[in-house]
């Protein structure tokens, strides 16, 4: 078994979205679990049981699934993770659209260093509205002035 420091990208992902789908709808099947990945239900199955060897989550056919403490754990880091890059990516005017898009992608590979560093860039600017509208005043002259 490979041995790694963190858990994969796609752990992450499914630990994610099973624990925002308990929160949301207080149960989490496979079914649903396909529906907000976008992947087919037998692969969801599958990851479903790998997860639940790991010790992430228990899994019982039929009466769906709960995060075990280390599962939870798993989760609650990358929607903390997730957050704050939305707090920054908020500051910077981005579309929701954009964000969630690229901060899907990003979360799972910042360190830990950069993560804090962007928490407290973002703990900065929410504390300093005149600073994040000198910087939404100066993107919007520069792209006027790109766009010319
Ligand atoms: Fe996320």
């Amino acid at each position: 078994m490979k041995t790694q420091a963190r858990p994969s990208t796609s752990t992450e992902d499914y630990l994610e979205r099973i624990d925002e789908l308990i929160e949301q709808k207080g149960y989490a099947r496979a079914v649903d679990i396909a529906e907000v990945l976008d992947i087919s239900q037998p692969s969801v199955t599958a990851m479903v049981q790998k997860l639940a060897q790991a010790g992430y989550l228990n899994y019982e056919k039929y009466r769906g699934l709960t995060l075990t403490d280390k599962g939870r754990a798993v989760a609650g880091v990358i929607r903390q993770r997730h957050q704050t890059l939305q707090r920054f990516f908020t500051l910077l005017d981005l579309p929701a659209e954009t964000q969630e898009r690229d901060i899907e992608g990003i979360e799972h590979c910042l360190s830990p260093a950069t993560m804090s560093a962007l928490a407290r860039l973002a703990d900065f600017f929410e504390a300093n509205p005149p600073v994040v509208r000198q910087l939404s005043a100066f993107s919007k002259k520069v792209s006027a002035r790109r766009a010319d």
